[in-house]
């Protein structure tokens, strides 16, 4: 693995060696405590970030790597003097080993690719992808589940402008026997192309309209927060929202995710119930992103 600029790269056979080595590296991270220590890895932000930068910088120093950090890329770069993204990378791609990015532009990821020839790593690119976050998603479903197959996934909030849905369904659909549930506002309901992803890859994609709609035995609610950073209109707040007595309405096994930050989509009032993962799995952004550090440099 060259690059990871997007979820639509990976197959299943990569996806399956990532998500193992994930759970090697968490079982026993000291096994590679100086697997990197040869490198220098740019971190390059221009959108906000708190868990992706530093659950990234984390895995870079329990990597043994070290760093180059612009923590807000968007004010503190060059781009504020109207420098273009290519010429930034290119100047980037002589100081480092690898650059990890975030930027708003959809195609970011694979504008940095095609002017540097050090790796790049898309830490959140627009409203396309964000191949970092669906890999700890897919990652925190097989732990507490054991595996994909025959999975129930319902995706809720922003399923226009969130990018981390548009990676999960990705990854998911390589799976046998999963089905997909979407529940948001009309405005904000998923876009046609990724309903036609899904039903390429054999993966029926079911709308609903209220939490009724959604199968009671779903395994998985995976929220999302509007995006109000990404459009003009004021859609108002989240109309599901998912609090003790929703998800009292599902199966003891089904779990409450998000990528965080979350709004007022999931109440605090499940925050202690076993069922909610969001915390957990933002915590699993750490083997993961160490495993595809690894993967990168070909030191697996
Ligand atoms: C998400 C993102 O940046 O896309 N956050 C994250 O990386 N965990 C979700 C969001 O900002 O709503």
């Amino acid at each position: 693995m060259k690059n990871l600029l997007g979820c639509n790269q990976l197959n299943k056979e990569n996806l399956i060696e990532l998500l193992d080595l994930a759970e090697k590296v968490k079982r026993n991270p000291e096994q590679y405590k100086n697997a990197l220590s040869d490198k220098i890895i740019a971190v390059m932000f221009f959108e906000p970030s708190t868990r992706t930068r530093m659950s990234f910088e984390s895995a870079i120093l329990r990597l043994g790597a070290r760093m180059i950090v612009t923590e807000n890329g968007k004010t503190n770069s060059s781009s504020t003097k109207g420098e273009s993204l290519e010429d930034t990378v290119r100047v980037i791609n002589g100081y480092a080993d690898a650059l990890i990015m975030r930027h708003s532009l959809d195609d970011s990821a694979e504008i940095a690719q095609s002017v540097a020839t050090i790796p790049v790593i898309n830490g959140g690119s627009g409203k396309k992808e964000h191949p970092t976050q669906a890999l700890l998603d897919i990652f925190t479903i097989k732990e507490k589940r054991g595996k994909i197959d025959g999975l129930k996934l319902c995706i809720l909030g922003d399923l226009v402008y969130g990018r981390t849905t548009h990676s999960l369904l990705q990854l998911v659909s390589l799976y046998d026997n999963v089905e997909v549930y979407g529940l948001s506002k009309k405005a904000l309901e998923l876009p046609q192309k990724y309903i036609d992803m899904l039903s390429e890859r054999g993966v029926k994609y079911n709308k609903c309209n209220s939490f009724d709609e959604v199968p009671k035995d779903i395994d998985v609610l995976y929220h999302t927060r509007i995006q109000k950073e990404r459009f003009e209109e004021d859609l108002g707040n989240e109309e599901f929202v998912i609090n003790k007595k929703v998800l009292n309405q599902f199966s003891e096994n089904t779990i409450v995710m998000h990528p965080l930050p979350r709004l007022d989509e999931i109440s605090t009032d499940i925050d202690d119930d076993e069922r909610a993962m969001y915390f957990k799995q933002a915590h699993n952004g750490v083997p993961i992103r160490m495993a595809v550090l690894l993967k990168i440099f070909g030191r697996d």
